[in-house]
């Protein structure tokens, strides 16, 4: 036979996977769980679109940014057009504020918001090139209170997924006329050691010197801890902001770190920034859980209109890895506690009208009706630990009947139809 080049099996793009059932529970859980809770806080929900116009990104980012350098997923449509996968979500968020009319809403608009994002990142644990987020905006406002609130929703989303060592490093930037006088003092600092810093920190010294501080070469990283702290250079007004901001944390415990040389890898920040971190993280530069802060001057800058704002993203994947680590399961409230089995062709038919009636009263039951033999899906049932199986036979298909078993017990009983559709949700309980 003539030698058969081997073909080239299609594979996932590098950095982007699938997201497979099991790990699918955990997604979803996280998801759901940051927005139960921040909608117990009022917020509602938004989803902008996967593709924005590259400009969106580009100021409110900083272009000389890693995000917007080094990062998007640029691409030019044929018309022309320059188009990018979203790299984070707020600034679209933003946009869709200005764009929809929410400053007509009541302010602040609470917007939670949830999915997919991406950066052309090097590939490494907690670090991918599509991740998901979990997003709070709060708009529109400017009391301090607001910074407080997202955090608070950021650290009862972990809690009530059972993280509860949790550790925020936070800090001020001060706005605008602060941060003049601080870049200063700290471009003065820098040069000073100008020849121990690496060939990206040469650059940014002149370009954006708040990066110096994010540098995480060891040499830059040293000079770090002797570089002027942003708190010596507030005005009085930040500085009161950030003083009740520490308070509100304080008053509902939850636990900081005032890191005075915490910076954020995006340009739109001003006044509070803040990354999470689990309590027991260890390394030198642990993956934070999720971060975020004040974008007060985003508005005006792309907008033309002060619009104070603050929020926060979650990285789900981040928090899925930490629940996994700590052993915790997402639990879920789908999982079935009911099989249905079936056995002959008149109880397939009858199987279909018994799945869609427990649909209804939000039953979930988990069924194998390509299966014919009452082994082969008894099997099952012991495999995934389901409690009960209601078994639907020739018999009880022309009674109008069910067959309920107790799996754990073994005892069966047999129920009229109505009987059993009427009384399950109650029984269920005993199954929690
Ligand atoms: P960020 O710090 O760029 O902030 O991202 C927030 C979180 O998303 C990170 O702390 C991390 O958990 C997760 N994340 C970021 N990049 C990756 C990646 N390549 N792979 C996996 N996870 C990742 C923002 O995005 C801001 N928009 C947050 C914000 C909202 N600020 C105000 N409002």
């Amino acid at each position: 036979m003539p030698h058969q080049p081997k073909k080239e099996m299609p594979t996932s793009v590098k950095g982007m996977h699938d997201v497979l059932p099991e790990d699918f529970t955990y997604l979803e859980r996280v998801i759901k769980e940051a927005k139960r809770v921040s909608e117990f806080y009022g917020c509602s929900q938004i989803a902008t679109p996967h593709l924005e116009k590259t400009e969106l990104f580009v100021r409110p980012l900083g272009d000389t940014s890693d995000v917007v350098e080094k990062q998007m997923y640029n691409l030019r449509t044929r018309g022309g057009d320059r188009l990018s996968l979203r790299p984070e979500a707020t600034v679209s968020v933003m946009r869709a504020y200005h764009e929809n009319g929410m400053q007509s809403l009541p302010q602040p608009v609470k917007l939670f918001s949830a999915g997919a994002f991406f950066r052309h990142e090097n590939p490494q644990a907690g670090r991918f090139r599509e991740f998901h987020q979990a997003n709070i905006e709060i708009i529109g406002d400017d009391d301090a209170i607001s910074d407080a609130l997202v955090i608070r929703i950021f650290v009862s989303t972990l809690q009530s997924l059972g993280l509860k060592d949790i550790i925020i490093n936070i800090n001020t930037l001060g706005d605008k006329q602060d941060r003049v006088v601080y870049r200063k003092e700290l471009v003065a600092y820098y040069r000073k050691h100008i020849d121990m810093l690496c060939k990206d920190c040469k650059r940014r010294i002149k370009e954006n010197p708040l990066r110096l501080l994010d540098c995480k070469v060891p040499g830059c990283g040293a000079l770090k801890d002797g570089a002027p702290p942003m708190v010596d250079y507030l005005g009085e007004f930040s500085k009161k902001h950030f003083a009740e901001v520490l308070e509100y944390l304080d008053e509902i415990s939850i636990p900081y770190f005032l890191d005075s040389h915490l910076v954020r890898g995006l340009d739109y920040y001003g006044r509070t920034i803040f990354e999470v971190f689990p309590s027991d993280a260890d390394g030198e530069n642990p993956p934070a859980l999720g971060g975020g802060g004040r974008y007060d001057d985003l508005s005006e800058m792309m907008w033309g209109k002060r619009v104070p704002a603050v929020g926060s993203a979650m990285g789900v994947e981040r928090v899925v890895d930490l629940m996994k680590k700590k052993g915790l399961k997402p639990r879920s409230d789908t999982k079935p506690k009911i099989f249905l089995i079936q056995l002959g062709p008149a109880a397939k038919k009858k199987s279909l009208i018994l799945l869609e009636e427990l649909r209804k009263i939000g039953v979930p039951i988990a069924q194998s009706l390509s299966k014919d033999s009452l082994r082969s899906q008894l099997n099952i049932v012991h495999k995934l630990g389901i409690p009960v199986a209601v078994i639907l036979g020739q018999k009880e298909a022309l009674d109008g009947t069910v067959g309920v078993r107790n799996m754990e017990t073994g005892v069966q009983e047999t129920l009229p139809f109505e009987k059993f559709i009427g009384t399950i949700k109650a029984r269920l309980k005993e199954f929690s």
